[in-house]
C-alpha cells in the first residue's frame, strides 16, 4: 500500500515552512506596509507566492482544481524539488529509462541520489520484467517516466506506465514536456486515482515561453502541500506570472501554432526521407525528429558550418542527430543543407 509519509523524507514531513508575507495577508488593502518592499517603482511588490491567476485559468483549461497545481521555475524546479521531499542524500535513489531527458541525472547527481537507468528496448519501450526488482526496492523512492520521451520522440506504452504506478509505492513523476504535440491522453485525467502520481508539464515547448521559465506539476492535494512547504517562497516573478498569464489569454493562438508545428513535422519528415544519407526517422510524437544518419558527427559538424544547429546525440544512440521543428524557412535551410552534404 502506498503511504505518503513512508516514502518522504522526515525532515521535509515535520518542515515548518517559511511564512511570507503574502501567505500571511492575502486580501485587497489600501496600504502594504508588511513585506519590506520599497514604495516606489512599477515591480516593487512581491509575486504572488501561490500564482492563482495563473492556477485559476490553467485549472479551467486542463479540468483539474487550483489546489492540483503547482508552479515551478521550469520543469526543472519540478524534478529537483521531487529529489528534496522524497530522497535522503547519500542513501535513496529514483529510477529512469535511458535515453531520457539529461536534468535527471544532473539533478540527482546535484542532490546526490544514485539513479538507475534502465535501457529502454523495442523501439525505445519499457522492458518491465527488467523493472520489477526495483518497483520492489524501498529504497527507490522515485521513477520518472519522459512521455513523449526526449530523445527518442516517442510516447511510451500506456499500459506499461499504468502498470509501474499500480505497483510502485514511490512517486512516479511523468515528465510530459511534449504532450500537446502528442495524440496521445495526457495522465492528468489520472492524478485523482493514483495518490503516487505527479504529472509534469512546462510552458517551455507548445506555449512558446521557453525563456519566461514556468513549468507545472499536477498531482493529488497532499504531495502538492509538499510541494509549497519546500519551494522558495516567491519562485515564479511576477513578469513571469504575467506572460504566462497573457498566453493563457490566448490559448487560440497557441494552438493554432501548435497545429503548424504537427504540420511541418510531416512534411519535414517527408523532406528528411528524400535524403540519401538519413537512413531511419523514428516516429515523434514530440516537436522534433530523431533521425539516424550516415556519420551524425560529421552530419553535425557540416550543419554548423552552415549556420544550421542541430542536436547531436551520437554519444546517446548511434549516428542519431535530433532536429527541432521549426518553422518552414528554417525547415528548409536545414533540407537544402542537408541535400548537399557530400
Ligand atoms: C523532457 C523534458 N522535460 C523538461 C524539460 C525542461 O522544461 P523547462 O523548460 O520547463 O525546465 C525539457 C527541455 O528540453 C525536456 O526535454
Amino acid at each position: 500500500m502506498f503511504s505518503l509519509e513512508k516514502i518522504v523524507r522526515k525532515n521535509i514531513w515535520n518542515l515548518t515552512p517559511y511564512s511570507s508575507a503574502r501567505d500571511e495577508f492575502k486580501g485587497t488593502a489600501d496600504v502594504f506596509l508588511d513585506a519590506n518592499e520599497n514604495p516606489y517603482g512599477n515591480l516593487n511588490r512581491y509575486p504572488d507566492p501561490q500564482q492563482i491567476k495563473i492556477k485559476e485559468k490553467l485549472a479551467k483549461i486542463k479540468n483539474v482544481s487550483t489546489d492540483q497545481i503547482f508552479i515551478g521555475n521550469g520543469s526543472d524546479e519540478v524534478i529537483d524539488l521531487a529529489f528534496r521531499i522524497f530522497c535522503e542524500p547519500g542513501v535513496d535513489k529514483a529510477l529512469t529509462f535511458s535515453p531520457t531527458y539529461g536534468m535527471y541525472d544532473v539533478s540527482a547527481d546535484i542532490n546526490n541520489i544514485e539513479l538507475i537507468k534502465q535501457p529502454l528496448i523495442n523501439d525505445f519501450q519499457i522492458n518491465l520484467n527488467q523493472l520489477q526488482p526495483y518497483l520492489d526496492d524501498p529504497l527507490v523512492k522515485i521513477i520518472f517516466v519522459c512521455s513523449p520521451n526526449n530523445p527518442t520522440g516517442n510516447t511510451l506504452n500506456t499500459d506499461d506506465v499504468e502498470y509501474i504506478i499500480e505497483n510502485f509505492e514511490g512517486v512516479v513523476i511523468i515528465d510530459e514536456a511534449y504532450i500537446d504535440f502528442s495524440s496521445k491522453k495526457s495522465f492528468i485525467e489520472k492524478i485523482n486515482e493514483y495518490p503516487n502520481l505527479i504529472v509534469s508539464q512546462t510552458f517551455s515547448k507548445a506555449w512558446g515561453l521557453a525563456g519566461v521559465r514556468v513549468g507545472v506539476a499536477y498531482t493529488n492535494n497532499a504531495i502538492l502541500d509538499l510541494y509549497n512547504r519546500v519551494k522558495p517562497p516567491y519562485n515564479v516573478s511576477v513578469l513571469n506570472q504575467d506572460a504566462v498569464l497573457e498566453s493563457l489569454h490566448n490559448f487560440s493562438d497557441v494552438q493554432k501554432n501548435i497545429d503548424i508545428i504537427l504540420e511541418e513535422r510531416s512534411r519535414l519528415k517527408q523532406r528528411l526521407a528524400s535524403i540519401k544519407k538519413v537512413n531511419k526517422i523514428y516516429p515523434s510524437d514530440a516537436n522534433f525528429l530523431l533521425v539516424n544518419v550516415d556519420d551524425a558527427d560529421k552530419t553535425y559538424n557540416y550543419l554548423i558550418e552552415r549556420k544550421v544547429i542541430i542536436r547531436n546525440r551520437n554519444k546517446v544512440i548511434n549516428n542519431c542527430i535530433r532536429i527541432t521543428v521549426g518553422t518552414p524557412e528554417e525547415n528548409e535551410r536545414l533540407i537544402e543543407a542537408l541535400k548537399n552534404i557530400s
